[in-house]
């Protein structure tokens, strides 16, 4: 895939303006924008509708965890925004990710992942609510259980990408969070963690925020990201 297409900027941002420059900013070279709870609160739909009309594509990250009936009335509305991709929680089971998942049918381009361990649990923190191994076994247990249920791909963290390629083979998206340059330097060679890295280990998206978002210059960081992914 083209780096372009690969890359996704999460629009942390608690208002429009500050969302509006950073997509001025990044201009014609970035296509793909995530937008999450914060923005989604402080902007509604509206600006989602905006991204949309202006051809960018919008992954909007929801982190469904409801009863099916609501989770699917939130996917159709997603999906009648144009968004490309939403997430749903894998931990609140079948039911849900299915719910999702049929929602999702009635707007082809719309991708439903899954979540499932979210990177700031610790194992403690999944002994605390009664799971009690590792938070690899859990994140592959639960991405079968997504695949089953019919979900288009996950949410991994770097470390967890080439495993679960293994066992979700060449179709799944794997979209992967938590990537950084490496020491902000081009010529770099890609290490673990990177956004180069996390592809080569077959994540099919990178999400990159405040390395982009909180640069003194979007747009050169956001290039250096795309000169990242172009490293053989
Ligand atoms: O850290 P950064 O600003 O690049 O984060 C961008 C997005 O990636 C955030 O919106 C967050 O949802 C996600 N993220 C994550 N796990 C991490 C770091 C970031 O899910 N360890």
């Amino acid at each position: 895939m083209e780096p372009t297409r690969q890359i996704i900027v999460a629009l942390d941002c608690d208002n429009r303006a500050a969302a509006q420059d950073i997509v001025d900013q990044l201009g014609n070279g970035c296509r793909f924008y995530k937008v999450g709870l914060e923005l989604l609160t402080a902007t509604g739909p509206e600006f989602i509708k905006h991204l949309v009309a202006q051809g960018k594509e919008v992954f909007l990250d929801l982190k469904l965890f409801e009863i099916p009936n609501s989770v699917a009335g939130a996917v159709r509305v997603a999906g009648a925004l144009g968004v490309s991709m939403v997430t749903v929680h894998s931990m609140g089971g079948t039911g849900i990710m299915a719910a999702a998942v049929d929602a999702a049918r009635a707007f082809p381009e719309l991708r439903v992942l899954a979540l499932t361990v979210v990177t700031s649990m610790t194992e403690s923190d999944l002994a605390d609510i009664g799971v009690g191994v590792s938070a690899e076994s859990q994140v592959l247990r639960l991405a079968g259980l997504a695949q089953q249920a019919g979900c288009h791909g996950v949410i991994a963290s770097p470390q967890e990408v080439s495993a679960l390629r293994g066992l979700l083979g060449g179709g799944a998206l794997i979209v992967t969070p938590g990537v950084a340059l490496p020491g902000g330097s081009p010529g770099e060679h890609a290490r673990p963690g990177t956004p180069r890295a996390a592809i080569a280990a077959g994540a099919s998206h990178v999400v990159v925020g405040r390395t982009v978002t909180g640069a003194m210059d979007p747009a050169s960081a956001f290039r250096l990201v795309h000169g990242n992914l172009q490293l053989q």
